[in-house]
């Protein structure tokens, strides 16, 4: 037992210092044939077993296993070192790590979404909260108590996509004055960013799907000169410091007065003829606005005695289009990177 004890131990020994000095996979694995292979070294101490007394004969067995499970673990060690070794030598010989690197494409925040955060803050900023609401709304969010009862032909204005007799998709953010009212009473500070949907047809003007950014203040003494400062100070937030704003008549029915907002144009400030943003009017159009109609305070329980207040509605698409010089305002859904990197 001492000797076999020895034998193996002494085997072992030249063992690992084969599987050290191995140069290369085919080095390790002639050891390993010299060793552990059907006519290797192991094999001849194994055989020397039958020279041993019956009762000698298991522990030895064993012993030469427990001997044989060592040797394996510097083995398979042994091959992963080499492994490694190799690739490393690869690399070295394929890979330039000064070479400069491939840098992978980023995307960029889209447009529409950075005008949205833009204007958010700029609201934020003056004690505005931001708040998002359905893009499914039933009629009476959308129509009824915003002053349009369901034989109002302004009901025609919003071609919408119907789910049910009663549920649409939201054709306009204005659905939020409605649900902001009746959830807070005054004063209220409020704008609600979203997508709205019109049955439109798809033109350089016009999607079916847009954004809106729907604005609402409502307090004591609010006047329409606080929506003319806050229009204004949008535009210069977003265009520059030259902006004005200025409102044309309309109708809403639930503003009253109502009007259409426009801002002037940031490519040729009114001074350009043939300017291709604005068609030489000099003047974009951003949007709906107004004085909260005192039926819908009345709805929502606000005394019109006591509250004024104003509303806008402005489309994100189309201030992105004044923004960036766009020209067509597909171009925003078309998924181009190429339009979206020169935006960025
Ligand atoms: N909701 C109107 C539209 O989408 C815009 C608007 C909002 C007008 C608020 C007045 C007040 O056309």
């Amino acid at each position: 037992m001492n000797d076999l004890d020895r034998q193996l131990t002494e085997l072992q020994e030249r063992f690992g210092a084969a599987v050290a000095a191995a140069p290369s996979a085919q080095a390790l694995d002639d050891a390993r044939v010299a060793f552990l292979g059907r006519n290797g070294e192991v094999t001849s101490v194994r055989r020397s077993i039958g020279t041993l007394p019956p009762e000698a004969r298991p522990a030895a067995g064993k012993r030469i296993n427990l001997a044989v499970e060592a040797m394996e673990r510097m083995l398979g060690d042994a091959q992963v070192r080499l492994e490694a070794r190799a690739f490393e030598t690869e690399l070295a010989q394929v890979v330039d790590v000064t070479y400069p690197g491939i840098e992978p494409p980023v995307g960029t925040i889209h447009p529409v979404r950075r005008i949205t955060e833009q204007a958010s803050a700029y609201f934020a900023r003056h004690g505005f909260a931001v708040v998002v609401g359905p893009e499914v709304e039933p009629d009476y969010y959308t129509f009824d108590a915003l002053n349009i009862p369901s034989d109002h032909p302004a009901r025609e204005g919003f071609d919408s996509f119907w789910l049910t007799d009663s549920l649409l998709l939201r054709p306009h953010t204005s659905p939020m004055q409605i649900r902001t009212m009746q959830q807070h009473r005054p004063p209220v500070a409020i704008i609600a960013p979203g997508k709205c949907y019109r049955r439109d047809a798809v033109d350089a003007r016009h999607l079916f799907q847009f954004h809106q950014i729907e604005g609402l203040l409502v307090a004591e003494g609010v006047h329409f000169g606080h929506l003319k400062g806050m229009l204004s100070g949008l535009c210069r937030e977003l265009f520059g410091p030259e902006q004005q704003v200025r409102f044309r008549p309309s109708f809403f029915p639930f503003t009253e007065p109502s009007a259409e907002v426009d801002t002037t144009c940031p490519r040729c400030h009114g001074h350009l003829q043939r300017c291709g943003m604005c068609g030489g009017s000099g003047w974009i159009e951003l949007g709906g606005a107004g004085m909260v109609h005192p039926n819908v305070l009345r709805e929502v329980e606000y005394d019109p005695d006591v509250y004024s207040g104003w509303a806008f509605g402005v489309g994100v698409e189309r201030l992105g289009l004044t923004r960036y010089g766009v020209d067509d305002i597909r171009r925003f859904i078309n998924s181009d990177p190429d339009f979206l990197e020169q935006l960025r």
